[in-house]
């Protein structure tokens, strides 16, 4: 018997890159490897790898550095580059850092295995290719093996919106979506291996259009109304969505699809209806506060997030202040802000930037109001009552921690529970960054 070669895979970026390192550790399990939690012991590292900003794109670079060490005391070692970084830079990685020994986008890793025999026998390999074929579906004799409670699954991949700021239609490429029938089969192999809650992953995933299991053109809420009939399945929840792409049927399920959880990530980015429109959003600010506003009437209880960008080409003050002032009236649960980082071949990056220290002050004072607002949200919840989907033990003894349907963290002191467990707890004091709570 030959032993298993051993693979470290380092994820960074959304969580669309956590579900593909898992596809890749499957694909390459086939090859004879099995996943490592050291790149110490490794044969094979894989850096799977975002784009999205300048700082993301550059740790690539500092990490595979810290390799050569390794790679010396191991000759065999090969390390290989994944993600939105090897599809926007491709062979310029490995001209740029020599180590690296296989570049593989994120449209191709299904051809893994076929590159991991080439760089066995000596060669270099590179593949950034949108092929035709469905990676997914040739990706799907995976083993069998037990999960934890919660999982991703992509429903869709690419984005056609061209935000002015964003390297995702470029990276990713076009909006793909996969056949609902497809989806369907995999939600319930991952309910049968254990997952009680599954999270619909896209780019752009309210776009959702793939093909229903009569031939017709589904929608999101179809897929979520198909996924609700899963038994055993007892939470959907789905992420990223834009908000052009909020359909009314989608709007109406978060009122009555009960396994549909009450949690809705809708990212606006600005305030100020003229930074929108530079930055290519087209929806206004207040089109997206009416948007919200019949999200609620059908779901009062539904905890919004979102993500800004400050310091976008040309934002002024006032226009900064709109974002606030958006900020204040949705009152969010959760906020991703970011200071804009110019993209080489985006359109804003041929822009007038604006003065790095004022979007760095700009940024503080959005992070402490979003802050605030989650405090605030976080502490009304002392005295009520959630569910929580109980997925790991706490850091202290006979704690167990899990989220509740408004993903907020939750433990529990001496909880006699088992992962996997939805129970009903009281909410009896607030940290900054969980909830604790007692059993019902
Ligand atoms: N598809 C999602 C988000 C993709 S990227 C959507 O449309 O909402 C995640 C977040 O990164 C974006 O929402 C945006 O806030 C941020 N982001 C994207 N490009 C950026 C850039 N060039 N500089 C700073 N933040 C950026
Ligand atoms: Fe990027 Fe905009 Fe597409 Fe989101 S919608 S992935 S921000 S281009
Ligand atoms: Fe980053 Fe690519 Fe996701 S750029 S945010 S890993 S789609």
């Amino acid at each position: 018997m030959t032993t298993p070669k051993k693979l470290f895979i380092k994820t960074y970026g959304c969580q669309m890159n956590v579900y593909d390192s898992e596809r890749m550790a499957e694909a390459l399990g086939g090859q004879g490897y099995v996943e490592t939690a050291t790149p110490d012991d490794a044969d094979m590292i894989l850096l799977n790898t975002c784009h999205i900003r300048e700082k993301a794109a550059e740790k690539v670079y500092s990490e595979l550095g810290r390799f050569k060490g390794l790679k010396a005391d191991n000759p065999d070692l090969k390390i290989g580059v994944a993600g939105c970084v090897a599809q926007a830079e491709g062979g310029e990685i490995m001209r740029r850092q020599p180590l690296v020994d296989l570049v593989v986008g994120p449209q191709s890793y299904h051809r893994l295995p076929e590159m991991e025999s080439k760089v066995r026998s000596g060669n270099k390999a590179l593949d950034t290719d949108f092929p035709e074929e469905d990676k997914f579906e040739r990706l799907k004799n995976r083993p069998k093996a037990k999960r934890g409670p919660t999982a991703f699954l992509t429903v869709q991949e690419g984005c056609d919106k061209f935000c002015a700021f964003c390297v995702v239609p470029y990276t990713r490429g076009a909006e793909v979506s996969r056949p609902a029938s497809r989806i369907i089969d995999e939600a319930r192999d991952l309910v049968e291996r254990g997952v009680r809650e599954i999270t619909l992953l896209g780019q752009n995933v309210n776009a959702y259009h793939g093909s229903g299991p009569d031939g017709s053109d589904y929608t999101l809420a179809k897929l979520i109304w198909d996924l609700d009939k899963v038994d055993g399945l007892e939470r959907i929840r789905f992420t990223t969505s834009h908000p052009n792409d909020m359909s009314d049927d989608l709007i109406e399920a978060h009122g009555s699809c009960s396994k549909l959880m009450p949690y809705l990530h809708l990212p606006v980015q600005s305030g100020s209806n003229r930074i929108l429109k530079r930055m290519n959003r087209s929806h206004t600010a207040e089109s997206y506060l009416r948007l919200i506003e019949r999200i609620r009437s059908v779901r009062p209880d539904i905890l919004m997030s979102g993500d800004f960008i400050v310091g976008f080409p040309e934002e002024t003050e006032d226009d900064f202040q709109a974002t606030l002032d958006l900020v204040k009236e949705v009152k969010y649960g959760y906020a991703y802000s970011f200071k804009y980082s110019t993209r080489p071949g985006t359109p804003a990056a041929e822009r007038a930037q604006v003065d790095p220290a004022a979007a760095d002050e700009r940024l503080q004072r959005l992070q402490a109001l979003i802050t605030l607002q989650q405090r605030e949200i976080q502490g009304n919840m002392v005295g009520r009552s959630v569910k929580v989907l109980f997925e790991k033990p706490g850091r202290q003894a006979g704690q167990m921690g899990g989220k509740s349907e408004y993903l907020h963290a939750v433990h529990v002191a001496e909880a006699d529970v088992s992962v996997g467990d939805i129970k009903d707890v009281r909410i009896i004091s607030a940290g900054s960054n969980s909830l604790a709570g007692e059993l019902i």
